[in-house]
C-alpha cells in the first residue's frame, strides 16, 4: 500500500473512484491500529463526549479536550488524513473565532483539517477557513451539536426538507469544503446529495448511495454500551470480551493463581 499521508485533496479525489471508509478515533493506539488498516480519514470526534468522557451530549466537549486527543491520534496515524471536529461554541460565534480556534488546533496538534457543523448558513464560515489555508470538512443534515434545538432525530424527510439538505451540500462545496459528512437521512436522499455534488459525501446513517461511510469505533467494536442506533454495525462485541477479561484477572488474584512464576522476577 501507498504510505504517503493522505491529503484533503487526495481525500476528495477518491469520489467516484473508491468508496471511502472513515472512522473516529481518539487515541494513539487505536489510530495506529486503523491507520495500519488502511483507513484512509481519521475524524477524532467530538463523540469523544459521549464515548470516552460519559457527558450526554457532545456539548460539554472543549477545544483542550480535542487538542489532547487529536495530537495524540495524530501520533499514530501515519497515512489516514486527521480531521479535528470543532467542538460546540468554538466557531460559532463569529469567523474570527472560527479562524483563531481552528488555527490554533492545527498549529498544537499536526492535524490536516477541520469539520464543522452547518450547511448553507456555514458556508461563509467554510470560505473563511479555506481561503486562510485551512481545509473543511462540512457536515450537514443531523448535527449533533444542535441536540437542543433538532434533537437527534432523522433529517430530510418530506420535500422542502429534502431541497433545503441538497441546497446545504451544494452550499458548502461551493465554499470549498474538500468533502462533507451526511448524518441520519433517508438512503434515497443520502444518494440524491452525493449525486448533487462533486465533493465527496461521507454518510453515518444516510444509506449506500454515499460516496463514503463514517462510524464512531466504539460503536463499530461494541464498546458504546445498550443504545445502538439503527445505521450502526457491530463488528465485534468488545465489551464483554473486556468485562469477562476483568472478572477472570479478578478470580486469578483472589486465588493467589497470578502473578504464578513466569510472571515474577526472580
Ligand atoms: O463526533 C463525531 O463522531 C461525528 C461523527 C459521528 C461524524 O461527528
Amino acid at each position: 500500500m501507498n504510505t504517503k499521508p493522505l491529503t484533503p485533496r487526495d481525500i476528495t479525489a477518491m469520489k467516484g473512484r473508491e468508496k471511502i471508509a472513515c472512522l473516529t478515533a481518539y487515541d494513539f493506539r487505536t489510530a495506529r491500529l486503523l491507520d495500519d488498516a488502511g483507513i484512509p480519514l481519521l475524524l477524532v470526534g467530538d463523540s469523544v463526549g459521549t464515548t470516552l468522557l460519559g457527558f450526554d451530549n457532545t456539548l460539554p466537549v472543549t477545544l483542550d479536550d480535542m487538542i489532547r486527543h487529536t495530537a495524540a491520534v495524530v501520533r499514530g496515524a501515519r497515512r489516514a488524513l486527521v480531521v479535528v471536529d470543532m467542538p460546540f461554541m468554538t466557531y460559532q460565534a463569529s469567523i474570527e473565532q472560527a479562524l483563531l480556534n481552528s488555527g490554533r488546533v492545527l498549529r498544537e496538534t499536526g492535524c490536516q483539517a477541520v469539520k464543522i457543523e452547518g450547511g448553507d448558513f456555514r458556508a461563509p464560515c467554510i470560505a473563511a477557513l479555506v481561503q486562510n489555508g485551512i481545509p473543511v470538512l462540512a457536515h450537514i443534515g443531523l448535527t449533533p451539536q444542535s441536540v437542543q434545538t433538532l434533537g437527534m432525530r432523522v433529517q430530510g424527510r418530506g420535500d422542502e426538507a429534502a431541497r433545503r439538505l441538497v441546497a446545504d451540500a451544494r452550499a458548502v462545496e461551493a465554499a470549498g469544503a474538500f468533502a462533507v459528512v451526511l448524518e441520519a437521512v433517508p438512503a434515497a436522499l443520502g444518494a440524491e446529495v452525493a449525486a448533487a455534488v462533486q465533493i465527496p459525501v461521507i454518510g453515518i446513517g444516510a444509506g449506500p448511495g454515499c460516496d463514503g461511510q463514517i462510524l464512531v469505533i466504539n460503536d463499530l467494536l461494541g464498546l458504546s454500551g445498550d443504545f445502538q442506533p439503527k445505521f450502526v454495525k457491530r463488528y465485534a462485541d468488545l465489551g464483554p470480551q473486556i468485562a469477562a477479561a476483568a472478572a477472570a484477572y479478578q478470580t486469578d488474584v483472589q486465588s493467589g493463581a497470578f502473578p504464578d512464576p513466569e510472571h515474577s522476577y526472580e
